[in-house]
């Protein structure tokens, strides 16, 4: 009786402390990211439908270089929004739902100049259902930051093992040859954004945008996790040689990129040997699908590349 009496009683204070942590969290976005007029908008206790604002964006019969530019502070940003899965959403209905995206999962706002241009860069292979929910989510999630962006596919062609970061190498080459990007966000299929205050833009230093997800109880797993969604410029991603292509399979290449922003991979040679520089791939095909750019790569194996001939 006495043993189950005393786990019940560390049960219990777990249990609060992860609650207090939890509160902590929202509390620390309220406190850092919300101006007072986004806190009065954002029902933040009922978070609603993503779509909710989108329906205010108009377009004036302006010539896009005469509209003013956008706002510091987005006035669609609304905070937290629900996240439920439609059940048998098609494209097609993510299409209607967005009407102002053009070719290529391309944007820009209608009524207003974005000084922010940023490529979305998504590695992927046989992840459809994903790929629905998250083009669902993230299309008026960008568009409520008024956003100058575009949704880039990368997917990797043939059966042989994955790799996300190669993959990623070549997303950020191929996206940078269709415009100059100022912002490049890296971002794992599977996840869906939660909260619009967290801002897909760049930073003055590299940014880890996931770091509060659901499946680790929205904290880290530890401290120099850099995985799942992050943010760079050009110019920070060509001074780190980009990612490392020799990671094979799941794991270890997030880790590997956060090792490369810190002072110690001075000290390892292994970054400037393996990354942008060394990076061979072949395009098969791109594509302009309505919500999205979709480039299929051959990134060769584990053996080296072989382009075909
Ligand atoms: C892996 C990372 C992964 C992380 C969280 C680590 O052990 O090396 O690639 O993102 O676990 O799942």
């Amino acid at each position: 009786m006495l043993f189950v009496c005393v786990q019940m009683v560390v049960m219990a204070l777990m249990y609060r402390e992860g609650y207090r942590k939890r509160v902590g969290y929202f509390l620390g976005i309220f406190r850092k990211g919300g101006t007072p007029a986004a806190i009065a908008q954002g029902n933040l206790t009922h978070p609603g439908d993503v779509y909710a604002n989108l329906s205010l964006i108009v377009k004036p019969a302006m010539r896009e270089e005469d509209l003013p530019f956008c706002p510091e502070k987005s006035p669609l940003i609304n905070g937290p929004f629900r996240v439920t899965f439609p059940p048998m959403l098609t494209m097609a209905e993510v299409e209607q739902k967005n009407p102002f995206v053009r070719a290529g999962g391309r944007y820009k706002p209608p009524d207003c100049q974005s000084t922010h241009r940023t490529a979305i860069i998504i590695p992927h292979r046989n992840r459809e259902q994903h790929l629905k929910y998250l083009l669902y989510f993230l299309h008026p999630f960008l568009q409520r930051q008024q956003l100058n962006y575009g949704i880039y596919i990368i997917h990797q062609a043939g059966n042989y093992t994955f790799n996300r970061a190669k993959l990623l190498n070549v997303g950020f080459k191929e996206a940078m040859k269709d415009e100059d990007w100022s912002c490049m966000f890296y971002h794992d299929v599977d996840l869906i954004p939660e909260d619009d205050r967290n801002l897909y833009t760049c930073d003055k230093y590299p940014k880890h945008a996931s770091i509060a997800m659901d499946k680790f109880g929205y904290k880290l797993p530890y401290k120099t996790y850099f995985g799942g969604v992050s943010a760079l410029t050009p110019e920070q991603y060509m001074k780190m040689n980009g990612f490392p292509n020799n990671y094979w399979g799941w794991g270890g290449e997030d880790d590997d990129i956060a090792i490369r922003f810190n002072m110690l991979a001075k000290t390892r040679r292994t970054w400037k040997q393996d990354g942008m520089n060394t990076m061979e791939y072949e395009v098969l095909s791109k594509e302009f699908r309505p919500l999205y750019t979709n480039i299929t790569v051959d990134i060769g194996s584990e053996k080296g590349f072989h382009p075909k001939t």
